[in-house]
């Protein structure tokens, strides 16, 4: 089964509760993962030159966080369901020791990319040990999307997941690549991710990508206008002050008239100085929309066949 397959089998047309929607969310980045380590492992078998690095960090990736984070999540939530419906004890059982056959499994790939790096193991012992680790993933992510998940959906209450919700070790935890910010020893990895999400791996991750990245510039165009705005109110506010000081030791009888004309003078400066970066920010803003559209327009392009 490849990425796209998998995608298409996997489309989440049913609406369903939020949780379950993050887990096939984060599925999805797994898949996306194990897309760019199956191109990996073809090139290791066509012998072309690879950056042995991007493959260590994409096991590392498995074995941090869907190892630590995605499957305990599911492991609570399985518990949960099969406590409210027996008939899911089974399915609870087979997946939960499915966790741990692919914690084990990754921890032995890991282990043989690191030999295979020191010239300790060969190319063809990682293709195989690591198409056997992807393979079992994705019938492993199927089974939940397809059985499980429906399943769980169809017994638990509202009530059943505002228990699930408020606890505590069921709080999504940063995607370390796929969140808020990429963390630094899987840089290489989320390069070549873009790239070869680039070449059309997985239009929908892409634009993805292409959004948060703009939604990012977004951010800091914002954090940029605010922030100088508020230096701009600063300096009028010490002008002012400073101003009025002068009027006061200088005309003290008209005072008052000269120091209302001149904070309205200030004002007026002050308006306008906002009005311009706000206007900046605005003009920036449409450019960043633009770029973003432009790319997702180019995706697509790429992406036909
Ligand atoms: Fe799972
Ligand atoms: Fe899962």
């Amino acid at each position: 089964m490849d990425l796209q397959t998998y995608a298409e089998q996997h489309e989440a047309d049913v609406p369903e509760a939020p949780m379950l929607a993050s887990l096939r969310e984060e599925h999805r980045h797994i898949a996306t993962v194990l897309a760019l380590l199956s191109d990996h492992l073809n090139a290791i078998e066509r012998s072309e030159l690879v950056n042995t690095h991007v493959i260590y960090e994409i096991m590392d990736y498995m074995v941090t966080w869907p190892d630590r984070f995605h499957h305990p999540r599911e492991d609570l939530i399985y518990a949960y369901a099969a406590d409210v419906d027996r008939g899911l004890a089974e399915d609870r059982r087979q997946l939960q020791n499915d966790h741990d056959a692919i914690a084990r499994e990754g921890k032995a790939l890991l282990q043989v990319i690191e030999d295979w790096r020191a010239g300790e193991a060969n190319g063809t012992t990682l293709v195989e040990q690591g198409r056997a680790y992807v393979q079992h993933h994705y019938k492993h992510m199927s089974m939940e999307e397809q059985q499980v998940f429906p399943a769980i959906d169809a017994v638990l209450t509202r009530a059943d997941w505002r228990e699930l919700v408020a606890d505590d070790q069921l709080q999504p935890v940063g995607d370390p690549v796929f969140g808020r910010r990429v963390q630094r020893e899987f840089r290489n990895m989320a390069r070549k991710l873009r790239r070869s999400l680039r070449r059309g791996v997985e239009r929908q991750a892409v634009a993805e990508w292409v959004s948060m990245e703009s939604m990012f510039e977004a951010y800091e165009v914002l954090s940029m206008a605010l922030q100088s705005s508020r230096t701009v109110t600063r300096d009028q506010l010490m002008t002012s002050l400073r101003e009025t000081v002068y009027i006061t030791l200088d005309s003290p009888l008209r005072s008052p008239f000269l120091c209302a004309a001149n904070n309205a003078r200030l004002t007026l400066e002050w308006a306008e100085e906002l009005r311009n970066i706000y206007r900046d920010a605005s003009v920036d803003l449409v450019r960043v929309d633009r770029e973003r559209r432009d790319r997702l327009r180019l995706l697509k392009r790429a992406d036909r066949p």
